[in-house]
């Protein structure tokens, strides 16, 4: 899966906002922030990703399909609200079945955004507390496997000084090395 820092250039979100020299970001770099990635070819994937689902205590997961045609009239607000800056109390955890998207995740301490280039076959699991969006590129689809642990707990806490002590993003700093 391909990453790069974004380029804080304002404009349509959906266009790539890579920087010329663009600016890699290892998959090393991202396992550090917590978030991780694999490759799993979309021919034949269950059975790989249900051994991850195993190993990782996922016990569920459901399809979500987004698009004018997949969201009807909720698209609009749903594409504004997925780009505004937030965190879960849970793990993101998303493999891409067909489509592409960003998902932009907030490096800390430098509050750099790093955009992350999803495709058909990226497994990807941001942590608990991470600061991140995502939207859909020009291509204006994805259509991606949610998997969970539990019931499915989607809210996003948009970033704010609530959320900046917020147990769960306390415990993902502590966790990455940053902060107390
Ligand atoms: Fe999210």
């Amino acid at each position: 899966m391909r990453a790069y820092y974004f380029d804080n250039v304002p404009g349509d979100q959906r266009l790539a906002h890579e920087p010329v020299p663009s600016r890699p970001v290892a998959p090393d770099t991202l396992a550090q922030m917590g978030v991780l990635t694999w490759q799993i070819p979309v021919a034949g994937y269950e059975e790989k990703l249900d051994g991850i689902a195993r190993e990782r205590g996922y016990k569920n997961s459901d399809t979500i399909d987004v698009s004018r045609e997949g969201m009807g009239e909720v698209y609009e607000a749903k594409i504004k609200g997925f780009f505004q800056e937030h965190m879960h109390e849970d793990e993101e955890i998303r493999y891409i079945l067909s489509g592409s998207g960003f998902f932009d995740v907030r490096e800390t301490p430098s509050d750099a955004w790093i955009r992350v280039a999803a495709e058909p076959g990226d497994f990807l699991i941001l942590p608990a507390g991470i600061y991140h969006r995502f939207t859909l590129d020009e291509r204006d689809n994805i259509k991606a496997l949610r998997l969970f642990q539990d019931e499915p707990k989607w809210i996003p806490h948009a970033r704010s000084a609530a959320t900046d002590v917020n147990n769960h993003r306390v415990g993902y700093l502590r966790a990455i090395g940053v902060g107390a």
